[in-house]
This record gives structure tokens, sequence and C-alpha cells, in this order.
């Protein structure tokens, strides 16, 4: 069956959990970043911020705080983890967040590259030592994170989708 190419990048994009080191380009980690920009947010007040993080060092001390070993990367060590934030006391912030990085793994699908949506570091990302840099707008904290970069392999086939989950009303 041949489907629109947009529809065909949100069929196509998997999880990716194991990346080559090299980093993803100044202009493609830009448009990556500008499509974000242009996910949906709540009463369109774009409230939530992206922190790109590149850092070797700090990716390391992020994985240690989340497992325990600094070598055990929650992020499979891809070479760019992008941070979503929103006001803690926003109503929908994880909502927009979670489009924002939706957006993310999209655009970078549609470029080639790939992504992995990641929650498991949400503690590590959120604890003192870890919060105080990631350069966020005072009262904002994370609410996901997307790994970004080269696949190493081919992702494993999407499991076979779900057929009673679809209910209409007419
Ligand atoms: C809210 C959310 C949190 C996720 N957190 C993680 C995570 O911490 N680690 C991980 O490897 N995958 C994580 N994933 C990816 C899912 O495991 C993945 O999307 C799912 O298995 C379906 O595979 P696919 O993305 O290849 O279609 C997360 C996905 C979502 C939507």
């Amino acid at each position: 069956m041949s489907y629109n190419r947009v529809i065909e990048t949100l069929l196509e994009r998997r999880s990716v959990r194991s990346y080559r080191p090299e980093q993803v380009s100044e202009e493609e980690l830009a448009d990556i970043l500008h499509a974000a920009k242009y996910a949906p947010t709540a009463r369109g007040l774009q409230a939530r911020h992206f922190t790109v993080i590149q850092n070797k060092q700090f990716l390391a001390e992020i994985a240690a705080a989340a497992t325990g070993n600094e070598n055990d990367s929650p992020f499979y060590h891809a070479p760019t983890v992008i941070v979503l934030s929103a006001p803690q006391e926003a109503k929908y912030g994880r909502e927009d967040c979670a489009c924002a990085i939706m957006n993310i793994m999209l655009a970078a699908e549609a470029l080639g590259i790939g992504t992995c949506y990641i929650c498991s570091a949400l503690d590590a990302l959120r604890s003192d030592k870890i919060l105080s840099r990631l350069k966020l707008p005072e009262g904002y904290v994370p609410y996901g994170s997307v790994a970004v970069g080269y696949a190493k392999e081919h992702a494993a086939p999407p499991k076979e989708r779900c057929t009673d989950d679809i209910s209409y009303i007419q």
C-alpha cells in the first residue's frame, strides 16, 4: 500500500537504542529544533524549554545519577540528548513537552536520524545535582527527554498493531 510521505514517516519511525558515536550536524539539529518549536502547546503559550546536551562528561554524570553507572546510559550513548521542561505549575506542561518530543522524533526520522523517547532518566534529571545545570528558566521541571543520533543498526520491526482499540460513535 502506498501512503502520503508524511504518513510514511509516521509509520517508519522506530525507537533507536543503539547509536553511532558521530554527532548529528548543526544544520540537521537546527532543522529538528525548528520543527519542534512548531509543535502545539496549550493555549499557544510555548511554555516549554529545550536543553540540548552534547557534553559527554555531563551525559555520563546523568547516566550515573540514573543508573549508578556512568557507562550504563539510559540514553543508549546517543551523542545528543534533548531535555524538555515546562513550568512546574503549568496545567499541561507534560503534554506540551510530549508534543515537542513527537515533533523532534518525526523531524529526525524524515532526516534519517534515529531517536528514542526517554522517561527513565526523569528522576535523575530532576535531582538537585543535575537540575541546576540544565539552564532552565526559573520554576521549570523536566517532563521528558529524547536521545538523538545516527542509528548503529536497524531498529526491530514494529509490533503488530492492536485491532480492537478504536470505537466509532456515528
Ligand atoms: C512516554 C514515553 C516514555 C518512554 N520512555 C522510554 C525509556 O525510558 N526508555 C526507552 O528505551 N524507551 C522509552 N520509550 C519508548 C517506547 O518504549 C517505545 O516507543 C515503544 O516500545 C514502541 O516502540 P517504537 O517507538 O519503536 O514504536 C518511551 C516512550 C514513551 C511514549
